[in-house]
Parts: structure tokens; C-alpha cells; sequence
């Protein structure tokens, strides 16, 4: 079948090939197009057999799973390398994602971890793909025109992280909250987890009738004008755009549908603050394209920083602009063997903003849906949030004051892909 994922197992050792070709020999999405016992031999089959995915050894005489994957990475970049290696080998880990791996599994695996992996890094890849190869739905005047009211039209942020759990909830949250009521901001928040959103459960709202599911006919349409009625108003001064109830509905939300709520939304309020999914799929790429600022958090994991690390490269690739992505250290004072400056070394760059840990306030926030900005506004949590609001509301200042026509091209190229 066309659509299988094509995969090319490698080790040194006979049984583990063998083992892992008949794992894999069960699943009838997946299909083992060969087996090399060395790194030489694998980039050989690679360049021959164009798998999807490598499943690679990391120890192996000869060459090593990391200079074969530095080889791939270079020769056959459309191939995703997922290493395989014994526990402990953290230090492995930092090295095959320099390499260019795309995933890491610790031996022993199951065989579910096994084909979630294979199955995620294809589909991401497939992803991206396509995503290089689409036109994107232009901005359609939108940030370049005044909205209804005359007002400029508002700043739209998008809370991203390609890894999940790390707070994008928490903080698009608090922070929408903090620029309505510290800094006076008309600020709408829409939640861009369409599947499994919590802007709900933080905020305390119950999503009946009032989604971003209740828009879709209107979007199919091509239409946006109803948009504001389906906004929740929250007593904490902000406007609320909910995913919808049910993760089925998710699906039919397209990229374009996205595209024109925010467009919309963008008119009436002076901040869109949007919480993001941690994976690529068309709606998240079309909400990282809209934004003006993508506030991409981490947290001192070396899965977190592992996963940053790709979606600078992927960033780069989608031709964001410096400054367009923000680096957001959370937890940052959570003392677990990893310091801010190995972050910054392992992905190359400095991390824009820190927030610091606070297990108290945010946890006893989150279980009682109030935002902990609301509840304990003078905790350090509180500060650096709102720190982040000025900064981030600063920034559509500084944009105010620039030259119309200057912006109307910036703008026309941020919404442009490479
Ligand atoms: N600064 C912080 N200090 C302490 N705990 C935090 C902090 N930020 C987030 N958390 C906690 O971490 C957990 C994950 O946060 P959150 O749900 O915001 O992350 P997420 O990235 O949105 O996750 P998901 O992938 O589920 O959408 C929550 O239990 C939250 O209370
Ligand atoms: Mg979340």
C-alpha cells in the first residue's frame, strides 16, 4: 500500500533484527523494507531502499548509530531516524538528536512504544512535507488593516511547546489574564487544543453550546461573523473561545477555518492569546503562522529540550523571523540536574523568559478554576507572568509606532512561508 510506513530496522545483533522485523511484521500500517547490521551498511540500504523511518542501534561496531545518523541527516534528510539504546545514556540522547534523530527509545521497549514512535515520526515528517510544499492562506488584510472601530488591529500569540505538559495551559491562561486586568488590554483567549483543550477546566466554563465547534458551518462558509457571539466572557475580564466538546468535532476544524477566527478575533481585541497542541498538525501550523509572537515553552526535561531543538530547525524552516519565536523557560528554578545554561547550550540559543516553579499556587489554581494570577497575584509566578504581558504588550507599542507601510510589508512577509 501506498501509505505504509516503510522502515528499515538496524542492529549488529541478529536476534534483535529478527525480533524487531517480526514485532514490526504485525502491524499492517508498517512495513519492514530491510535489515543492516551496521551503521555503514544502513546508510547504504537508506540511500537504496528510501525508508520513512531508520530504526537504528546506537552501539554497533564499525560506524555507530550516531555517525550513520549524521550521514542520513545529511544524504537522506527526509528520513527519520529513531534511535535505540540501553538506559542510562543520557549524554546518547543529547548526541543523536544533534545528529538529527527524531526519537529516542529505551531498551527495553514495549512494542506499543515501538510503533507509537515509528508512527509519530512518520506522520511528522509526512507533515511536514506537505506543510513545505502548501500555499498558505493569505492573511487577507488582516493585521495590516484597522478593525472595526478604527482601533490597530491586535497582536496575536500563540502558546506552543513541541513537547506536552509543560505549562502552555498554565501560562496562556495567566497571561491573558494579567494583560486584561494589569494592563488594561480588551484580551481574548481561544484554545487551540481542538481535541483535548483545558482553557475550560482552568477558567471554570462549562463549553456547552459556546465552541469554536459552533463556528464551524460559518467557517466552512468562508464566514466569520459571528465569532464574537461565541466568545464565553469570563469574570476575570477576558473573552473565551473554548475548543469544542467532543474531540470528533476537532477534525473538522480546518487550517483556513483557524486562520479566519483569528483574523477576526485580532480585529475586536488588542491581544489573542492562543493555546497551542505540542504536535504539528495543519491547525497548529496555521495558529504558529498567524501569530505574531510564538511563546514556546520548555521545562529543564531532556525530552522538553530534545523536542526544542527540532522545532527551532522546523521554525527555520517555515521561515519565521528572529524574534517572531520566544523562548520560555518554565519551572526554571526546579533543581533537577539540569542547568538553564546546559539548555541554552544544547539548543543553541538563550531562553527570552523564565517563570518560576510554584507547585502551590498553580496546582491549588488549577483545582479550583481560578487562575492562580487572579488568587494569588503577588506570588513570584504572578510577577514573572506579568512580566512576560508587558514585554509581549510592549511589543504591539513598539509596533504602533512604526511606519504603516513598513509594517504592511513585515506583516506580508511573516505571513509568508519559504
Ligand atoms: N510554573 C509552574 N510551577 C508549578 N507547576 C506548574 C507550573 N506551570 C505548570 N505547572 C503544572 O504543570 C502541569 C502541566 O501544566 P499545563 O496543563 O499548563 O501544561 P500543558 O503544556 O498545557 O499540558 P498539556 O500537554 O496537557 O496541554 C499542571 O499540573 C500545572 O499545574
Ligand atoms: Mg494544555
Amino acid at each position: 500500500m501506498a501509505d505504509q510506513i516503510r522502515v528499515l530496522v538496524v542492529d549488529d545483533i541478529p536476534e534483535t533484527r529478527d525480533h524487531l522485523t517480526k514485532l514490526l511484521g504485525f502491524e499492517s500500517d508498517i512495513d519492514v523494507v530491510g535489515a543492516a547490521s551496521s551503521g555503514r551498511e544502513a546508510v547504504d540500504m537508506a540511500v537504496r531502499l528510501s525508508p520513512d523511518v531508520v530504526l537504528m542501534d546506537i552501539n554497533m561496531p564499525d560506524m555507530d548509530g550516531i555517525a550513520a545518523t549524521e550521514q542520513l541527516t545529511a544524504t537522506a534528510p527526509g528520513v527519520a531516524v529513531v534511535m535505540m539504546s540501553v538506559q542510562g545514556e543520557a549524554d546518547y540522547l543529547r548526541r543523536s538528536m544533534l545528529a538529527g534523530a527524531r526519537e529516542f527509545l529505551v531498551k527495553p521497549f514495549s512494542s506499543d512504544e515501538l510503533t507509537s514512535s515509528i508512527r509519530q515520526v512518520s506522520a511528522r515528517e509526512r507533515d511536514k512535507a506537505t506543510r513545505l510544499q502548501v500555499v498558505p492562506v493569505s492573511a487577507g488584510g488582516g493585521a495590516g488593516a484597522a478593525g472595526a472601530d478604527g482601533r490597530e488591529p491586535g497582536l496575536v500569540v500563540a502558546v506552543f511547546s513541541p513537547k506536552g505538559g509543560v505549562g502552555r495551559t498554565t501560562l496562556a491562561v495567566n497571561l491573558a489574564v494579567a494583560a486584561a486586568t494589569e494592563l488594561g488590554k480588551r484580551v481574548a483567549i481561544m484554545d487551540g487544543s481542538f481535541q483535548f483543550g483545558d482553557v475550560g477546566v482552568l477558567l471554570n466554563l462549562n463549553p456547552r453550546g459556546k465552541s469554536i465547534a459552533d463556528l464551524i458551518p460559518e467557517l466552512d462558509a468562508g464566514e466569520t461573523d459571528s465569532v464574537d457571539s461565541f466568545l464565553i466572557e469570563h469574570t476575570a475580564g477576558i473573552r473565551v473561545l473554548l475548543a469544542p466538546p467532543t474531540p470528533e468535532t476537532a477534525e473538522m476544524i480546518t487550517a483556513a477555518g483557524v486562520k479566519r477566527v483569528l483574523e477576526s478575533l485580532r480585529m475586536n481585541h488588542d491581544l489573542v492569546v492562543v493555546d497551542c497542541t505540542a504536535f504539528f498538525n495543519d491547525t497548529t501550523l496555521a495558529i504558529l503562522d498567524s501569530a505574531d509572537i510564538i511563546l514556546t515553552m520548555l521545562s529543564l526535561e531532556i525530552t522538553s529540550i530534545k523536542n526544542m531543538r527540532l522545532f527551532l530547525e522546523v521554525s527555520e524552516q517555515l521561515g519565521y523571523e528572529n524574534g517572531k519565536v520566544r523562548l520560555v523557560l518554565n519551572r526554571a528554578d526546579s533543581a533537577l540536574g539540569i542547568r538553564v545554561a546546559d539548555v541554552e547550550h544544547s539548543i543553541g540559543r538563550k531562553v527570552d523568559e523564565t517563570i518560576v516553579s510554584d507547585g502551590r499556587s498553580v496546582v491549588y489554581a488549577l483545582n479550583r478554576g481560578v487562575p492562580f494570577f487572579l488568587s494569588n497575584r503577588e506570588a513570584q509566578v504572578s510577577q514573572d507572568i506579568l512580566r512576560l504581558a508587558r514585554t509581549v504588550v510592549g511589543e504591539r507599542s513598539t509596533k504602533a509606532e512604526t511606519d504603516e507601510s513598513r509594517k504592511a510589508t513585515q506583516k506580508k512577509s511573516l505571513f509568508s512561508f519559504r
